[in-house]
């Protein structure tokens, strides 16, 4: 793919990140495909196909004309389908949708990943990241099935970049949402109990800005397999960064000054490989716990 894609399959493309990323790309005028288990109506998109992203027929008709693709789709939860299902569902859909890419000579290929792939924000108990602020090449934890699914998700998308000579980047999101719904409500749960946002490190991105992250990992001239952690540059929260980290992560290494809202994630990565800087801020409106 030389310049901007000619038409981009968008994998989950009914979900809350597809949608966006359909607007997103109508905005900018590139022809997409929506695949997704079901057709809501209305998708802002001129081909849309019905079915399983692990399903290869599905995924091979959904390809017609396609040069880049965006894979979305996914359980977005552990706690949303059987361990298994979760797991295998996921890792599935995500190795035939970029091995049929790959077959078919598609060059260009993004995946969600998580910062769910670090394993705290699903363990049972609150973990502590070995290091602040957290970055590509933190220990992962895992405990959980979903967490885990991304994990395989990367080193499948890196073996399938290898395999196919395509450039892959997953993208690690943190809670995704938009200012009048969930980001609002998150916020509003983490004002009251600073400690219930530790698990994910206070971290946000306005769904938007995750859209527009995925065009910038799909048109940046960069060649290879690429995991990129893509935030919001504050926490959702009131309470200075560095008391939050004294309080509920008090045995990670501070390796950074975090002044204020900084969000302990190190996003020098996204900013040199992708050029990516959030527009989209959360303004709260509570007052510091
Ligand atoms: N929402 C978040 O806070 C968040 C955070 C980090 C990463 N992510 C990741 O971003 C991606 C998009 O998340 P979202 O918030 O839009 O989730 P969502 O639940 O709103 O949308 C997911 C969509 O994928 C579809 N889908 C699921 N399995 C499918 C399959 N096998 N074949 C075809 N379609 C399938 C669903 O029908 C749904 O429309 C997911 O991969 C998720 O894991 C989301």
């Amino acid at each position: 793919m030389a310049g901007l894609p000619r038409r981009v399959l968008v994998t989950g493309a009914a979900g809350g990140l597809g949608r966006a990323t359909l607007d997103l790309l109508g905005r900018r005028e590139v022809p997409a495909t929506a695949l997704d288990l079901h057709d809501p109506g209305g998708l802002p998109a001129d081909r849309v196909v019905t079915g399983s992203a692990g399903d290869p027929y599905v995924v091979r008709e959904a390809l017609a004309d396609v040069d880049a693709v965006i894979h979305l789709a996914a359980t977005p939860a552990p706690v949303l389908g059987l361990p298994e299902d979760v797991y295998c569902g996921n890792t599935r859909a995500t190795f035939v949708v970029l091995e049929e890419a790959g077959r078919a000579g598609i060059g260009r290929a993004v995946i969600a990943s998580s910062m769910s792939v670090l394993g705290l924000p699903w363990a049972d108990r609150l973990l502590h990241p070995a290091y602040v602020p957290v970055d590509e090449a933190l220990p992962l934890q895992l405990e959980d099935p979903y967490g885990l699914s991304k994990q395989a998700d990367e080193a499948t998308a890196a073996m399938m970049a290898r395999r196919h000579g395509m450039t892959v980047v997953a993208l690690r999101y943190p809670r995704l949402g938009g200012p009048g719904d969930k980001l609002r409500q998150t916020a509003g749960e983490w004002a009251g109990d600073p400690g219930a946002g530790a698990k994910e490190l206070w971290t946000y991105l306005d769904t938007r800005d995750a859209a527009r992250a995925a065009w910038l990992a799909l048109t940046r001239p960069i060649r290879g397999h690429h995991v990129i952690m893509v935030t919001a540059p504050t926490t959702l929260v009131a309470t200075p960064t560095e008391e939050l980290l004294r309080r509920f992560h008090p045995s990670s290494q501070v390796r950074a000054s975090l002044p204020g809202r900084t969000a302990p994630v190190d996003l020098g990565v996204a900013t040199r490989i992708l050029g990516f800087a959030a527009r989209h801020h959360y303004e709260l409106s509570e007052e510091p716990v």
